[in-house]
């Protein structure tokens, strides 16, 4: 079904919570044959049931095979005024399949460039002989190249495409020196290195690029056959590609000795579109042990169902190519949706997973991801888990006060007062929910 283009719709976001159509959220808790789901030893099956559906009608198919490669190409022991010992990381991400029976099949790949952060004082990575232990990682993709993540001179401006900001930091599509340290504020790998965590960050860009170039660069270059064997509505979309890649890099931290992460404990985090993708990441790759959504809206932990905010019509027409063509169906047709974002939540049970929100960022509909959360707790519930819990130990009936968390639970929820940014206070909130799950002493 193709939407109009963008600028064909008026569109009008609501944001009237008594226009907020009636609807019924699909259970999580119940199979598509229509048996409940009362044990823990079912929810696997079901679990599954949820990740084709979102495959299907949301994000698309990506191969489920990965060979990737992955070497150090620069260490400094002494970044951050000596607190951190920073690594950059060359990942080359091979074409999945090669027909070995076709000898034109040609290998392809592309590299995504991984800055690694991790603690001086408390990683081996600094070489000290009593080998302390690995630290707990954050694993993030940014928006704008690892050189913006740090005013660190020495970290590689990124070669691929970037979006034209029209200042100093891009020239037409490509990145420049003037973008060093523009996103430091979001990524702030001091205070999380000073809490005994690692920062792995690249530039979402260097697995696919974010405009709708057809599929012919970044990820989906690699298996143009695996994507024309698919139903046209189950191509995958850019999320699908970042997602992809997210579990690249984690495969890459895995083969990298002496990097000093303990690959059990690492959580994947992500703002906006990059916290859809984080949720998706979560989703589909069980070796995150805590997953982040940071003001991801629509397509995230937003109630697709809701329409407050941007709405699934809405984003698809603007941004055609994040999604699989599948999810057009549901273009102002949401009751339709085999599947909401309470679900997409709730497969990362019994992991824990946090939601922020901010309250001025209106457009992601912040009272529809605190619902969504909410919706999660029966799954965690089923596995023996407190899903999210107020400040009393109860379900809370409305979300927390600005600036406050429920995070007593497996699943936590917070309200940043302010607007649409991944943000310190945010980070502390993540942290704080971390220190629980990831740390061990
Ligand atoms: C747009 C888009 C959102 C998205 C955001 C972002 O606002 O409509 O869905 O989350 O960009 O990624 O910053």
């Amino acid at each position: 079904i193709a939407s109009p283009p963008a600028a064909a719709q008026k569109f009008e976001p609501n944001y009237d919570e008594a226009k907020v159509p009636a609807y019924q959220l699909p259970d999580p808790l119940v199979m598509e044959s229509g048996d409940p789901v009362t044990t823990a030893e079912q929810w696997p099956a079901r679990r599954a049931e949820i990740i084709e559906l979102f495959t299907q009608h949301v994000f698309g198919r990506m191969p489920e095979h990965r060979r990737v490669e992955s070497k150090v190409v620069r260490r400094d022991a002494n970044a951050n005024d000596g607190q951190t010992v920073r690594t950059e990381l060359s990942v080359i991400v091979k074409s999945p399949q090669l027909d070995p029976s076709n000898p034109g099949d040609i290998e392809k790949s592309i590299e995504i460039h991984v800055l690694v952060d991790v603690p001086h004082s408390r990683g081996a990575a600094n070489g000290d002989a009593a080998k302390p232990a690995a630290v707990p990682a954050f694993l993030g993709l940014n928006f704008q190249g690892n050189h913006t993540v740090t005013s660190d001179p020495n970290v590689r401006i990124t070669p691929s495409w970037v979006r034209d900001r029209r200042d100093d930091s891009t020239e037409g599509n490509r990145a420049v020196a003037g973008g060093r340290g523009v996103a430091a504020s979001r990524w702030p790998s001091e205070m999380i290195n000073q809490r005994g965590y690692a920062l792995i960050t690249a530039y979402y860009g260097d697995i696919d690029p974010d405009t709708d170039d057809g599929f012919q660069n970044g990820i989906h270059g690699l298996m143009p056959e695996f994507i024309a064997s698919l139903p046209p509505e189950e191509r995958p979309g850019s999320i699908a590609g970042w997602t992809y890649g997210i579990s690249c890099i984690l495969d890459a931290i895995e083969k990298t000795p002496n990097l000093g992460i303990d690959v059990s404990r690492v959580g994947v985090i992500g703002h906006s579109r990059l916290g859809k993708t984080a949720l998706w990441a979560g989703a589909i790759d069980p070796r995150f042990a805590l997953v982040i959504s940071n003001d991801s809206g629509c397509g995230g932990a937003a109630l697709s169902r809701r329409a407050v905010g941007e709405t699934v019509g809405r984003i698809n027409a603007s941004f055609p190519h994040w999604f699989c063509d599948g999810f057009e169906h549901y273009n102002q047709n949401e009751n339709a949706l085999p599947v909401d974002s309470h679900e997409l939540i709730a497969l990362a049970a019994p992991r824990p997973i946090a939601v922020g929100s901010a309250t001025d960022d209106k457009w992601a509909d912040p009272r529809g991801e605190f619902l969504a959360a909410r919706a999660a707790s029966p799954v965690y519930e089923l596995l023996g888990l407190p899903g999210l819990l107020d400040d009393e130990g109860q379900t809370p009936s409305e979300p927390p006060q600005p600036d406050h968390a429920y995070s007593s639970g497996a699943i936590s929820y917070h309200l940043r007062a302010g607007g649409h940014d991944l943000a310190k206070e945010d980070w502390q909130c993540y942290l704080d929910f971390a220190d629980r799950f990831l740390q061990q002493d």
